[in-house]
Formats: C-alpha cells, sequence, structure tokens
C-alpha cells in the first residue's frame, strides 16, 4: 500500500522536485497544478503514470482548494501528508518605507503566502482525518524570523511568512491534540522561479532543497509536541 501525498505549486521549483522524490521513495502523489500551460509536471507524470496524478489548484481560492479535495476524494479514501509549498513573492517587496509601497501586491502575497495554506487545509482535513500519519507540511522561510529578521525592505513577503507562521501555531494548538504532526522549514535559498525566471545565483537546485526537505517531512521526530520552525540545514529558527 502507497502512502498517499498531495503537494500544492507543483508545477516547478521545490514543489515539482518533492513530487518527484517522493515518487522516487514509492509514493503516490497528487500534484497541485497551478500553471497547466507549464510542461514539466506533466512529463513526470508520463514517468509515473500510475503514481502520479495532477490536480488544478489555485490556494487563492476556496472553491479550488475545495475542487482539488473533491478530485482527491474520488480516487482515494485518505491523504496522509498534505506539503503546502505553493507561494509568491513580488518584486515591489523591494521598496522601504521612505518609497511608495504597493499594497495590491502586499494583498496578493498575504492571500497566497498566508491565507492559502488554510484554505488548503480546510478542504483537505477530511482527507487527513482518515490517515494514520495526519503529516501537516508548511513550507515557510527565514523571512518570516522576527527575532533573526534583518531586511530593512521585503514587507509584503516577510509579513506573509510570519503571518502564515501564526495560521499553523493555532492550527498546532487544535490538531496536534487529535493526533496531527507538523512540519514547519525554510528550504534555503533555492534555484527556483520565484522572481519569474530560474535564480541561477541562489544556492540549492530545487533537486537538492528537495532531497533535504523530504526526511523532515517525512520521518518521525523525537518530539511531536514541539512545533518549530526548522532550515535545511536542520538549525531551529526562533519565530
Ligand atoms: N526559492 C527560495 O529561495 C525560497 C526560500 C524560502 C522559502 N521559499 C518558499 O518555497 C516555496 C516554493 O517556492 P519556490 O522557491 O519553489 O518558487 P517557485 O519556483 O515560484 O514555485 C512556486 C510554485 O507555486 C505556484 N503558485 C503561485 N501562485 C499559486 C497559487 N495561487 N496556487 C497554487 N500555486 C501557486 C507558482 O506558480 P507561478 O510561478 O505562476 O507563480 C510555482 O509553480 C514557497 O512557499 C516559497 O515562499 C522559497
Amino acid at each position: 500500500m502507497y502512502a498517499i501525498a498531495f503537494v500544492t505549486g507543483a508545477d516547478r521549483g521545490l514543489g515539482l522536485a518533492l513530487c518527484t522524490g517522493l515518487l522516487e521513495r514509492g509514493w503516490r502523489v497528487f500534484a497541485g497544478q497551478y500553471m497547466p500551460g507549464w510542461p514539466e509536471l506533466g512529463d513526470l507524470a508520463r514517468t509515473y503514470p500510475e503514481a502520479l496524478r495532477i490536480v488544478p489548484l489555485d490556494v487563492g481560492a476556496i472553491d479550488s482548494a475545495r475542487a482539488a479535495a473533491q478530485s482527491v476524494t474520488s480516487q482515494v479514501d485518505h491523504v496522509d501528508l498534505l506539503i503546502n509549498n505553493a507561494g509568491v513573492t513580488s518584486p515591489s517587496n523591494r521598496y522601504s518605507i521612505r518609497e511608495s509601497q504597493d499594497y495590491t501586491e502586499m494583498h496578493r502575497i498575504y492571500d497566497i503566502n498566508s491565507l492559502g495554506p488554510l484554505r488548503v487545509v480546510e478542504a483537505f482535513l477530511p482527507l487527513l482525518d482518515r490517515s494514520q500519519l495526519k503529516r501537516l507540511c508548511f513550507v515557510s522561510s527565514e523571512a518570516g524570523s522576527i527575532a533573526r529578521s534583518q531586511r530593512a525592505a521585503w514587507y509584503g513577503y516577510c509579513m506573509s511568512k510570519a503571518a502564515l507562521n501564526m495560521g499553523i501555531k493555532i492550527m498546532f494548538n487544535h490538531l496536534r491534540p487529535e493526533g496531527y504532526t507538523f512540519r514547519v522549514y525554510h528550504p534555503g535559498w533555492v534555484r527556483s522561479y520565484m522572481s519569474g525566471k530560474k535564480n541561477t545565483e541562489a544556492d540549492l537546485e530545487p533537486e537538492e532543497a528537495a532531497a533535504c526537505a523530504l526526511p523532515f517531512f517525512i520521518e518521525a521526530r523525537a518530539d511531536e509536541d514541539r512545533l518549530e520552525l526548522v532550515d535545511y540545514l536542520g538549525e531551529t529558527w526562533p519565530w
């Protein structure tokens, strides 16, 4: 029997690499597709025709999250591992407070990065409730750490990840007593597409980042009652 995972933002970057790594480990994977015109997820589905299913998903819309959960429900009776990976940033992050902020973009970033995972968890809880594992994973960021913040700009992205972290803590308070387990993660600086094109200056290829992330997401931890933001080197970050 396969273990079953759902990954959001699976078209490219870290999400695609996480799907690939799970499939290589024998998982059955449902991949949330946001960019139907982007070819790599389709290529992966041809390599794993039985184990990978592509599911349309815009984490910015609750109807889309519910339709994705409904599609998965029509194929399997539970999901073991939900990886909330989808995320966005914006070039307008660079403005300091002495410049005009782009509030429209800030709303969009908050809507996707902070509220998106809430929509997905809400929609998928009935599937996760039927799992033995009940594992909720969140790709957050060092950018959400208030204690270590040193940037003098990047309001939209940093605030969205700090808000995500608070949302996760509230979910943890509620769902940990029901047997849920949580992973909050900073993947490192990844050569992904957050700026619109592949960032070749970053430290890690998505495949390297996924190889660091997957053991943390999949394996048991000594203390599941402690919620921690952990990075790709295994270091725990202060909130
Ligand atoms: N890259 C880094 O250095 C870094 C560092 C720390 C944390 N992270 C986090 O890592 C996660 C993965 O990002 P990545 O680096 O792999 O970036 P990426 O290559 O841009 O991948 C993110 C994927 O999510 C998709 N997406 C955007 N809006 C969506 C929506 N409304 N619904 C569903 N999917 C949506 C993106 O599509 P579009 O390309 O069309 O937007 C893209 O396919 C994000 O949560 C990010 O904040 C990244």
